[in-house]
């Protein structure tokens, strides 16, 4: 089973020169929470912005230029990842946007931050309709321990 796991402003932005525009901690541990153990699949400007494999989880790189990480397993697509692992396993999309673009359309569940608030960057989560997915769950923040916006951790589940 193929996931996109993700943060998108209000705007859409999920990025800006390579790093993350926020730093939400009840995010970042939702994140290591719902990924650990699990593999994670990403792009390798997103594995340049992360500097190491994240622990606890299988990394893989998409890239055409990279071959070797180590610590992690590079593939030359998206297809060749989500070939390394039975098809029962939850693996975890977790971006950037090149990635998350090719995703869309494999995946089965999408783990979405929205985090209420416009920040200009240079990367954009892609175009998505919203009628293809059902939403299962949803759990709302005025704003976090040091964040000082709201933000929602939402669960899509793809319509039948
Ligand atoms: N808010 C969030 O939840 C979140 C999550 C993740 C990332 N981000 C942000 O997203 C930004 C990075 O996203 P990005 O879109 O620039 O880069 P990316 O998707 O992380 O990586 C792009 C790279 O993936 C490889 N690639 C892309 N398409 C491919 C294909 N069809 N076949 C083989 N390889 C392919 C290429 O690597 P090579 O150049 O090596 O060939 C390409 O340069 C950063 O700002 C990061 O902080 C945000």
């Amino acid at each position: 089973m193929v996931s996109i796991i993700v943060a998108v402003a209000d705007n859409g932005v999920i990025g800006d020169k390579n790093a993350l525009l926020w730093h939400i901690s009840e995010d970042m541990r939702f994140f290591r929470r719902t990924t650990s153990g699990h593999p994670v699949i990403m792009g390798r400007k997103t594995y340049d912005s992360l500097g190491r494999p994240l622990p606890n989880r299988t990394n893989v790189v998409i890239s055409r230029t990279v071959k070797d990480i180590e610590g992690c397993t590079v593939v030359g697509s998206l297809e060749e990842a989500i070939a390394l692992f039975p098809a029962e396993e939850e693996i975890f999309v977790i971006g950037g946007a090149q990635i998350y673009a090719l995703a869309l359309e494999r995946a089965d569940r999408f783990y979405l931050t929205r985090v209420h608030h416009c920040y200009e960057g240079d990367t954009s989560f892609p175009e998505w309709d919203q009628d293809e997915w059902q939403l299962i769950s949803k759990e709302s923040f005025k704003q976090g321990e040091k964040f000082p916006y709201p933000f929602s951790f939402e669960l899509y589940q793809r319509k039948a």
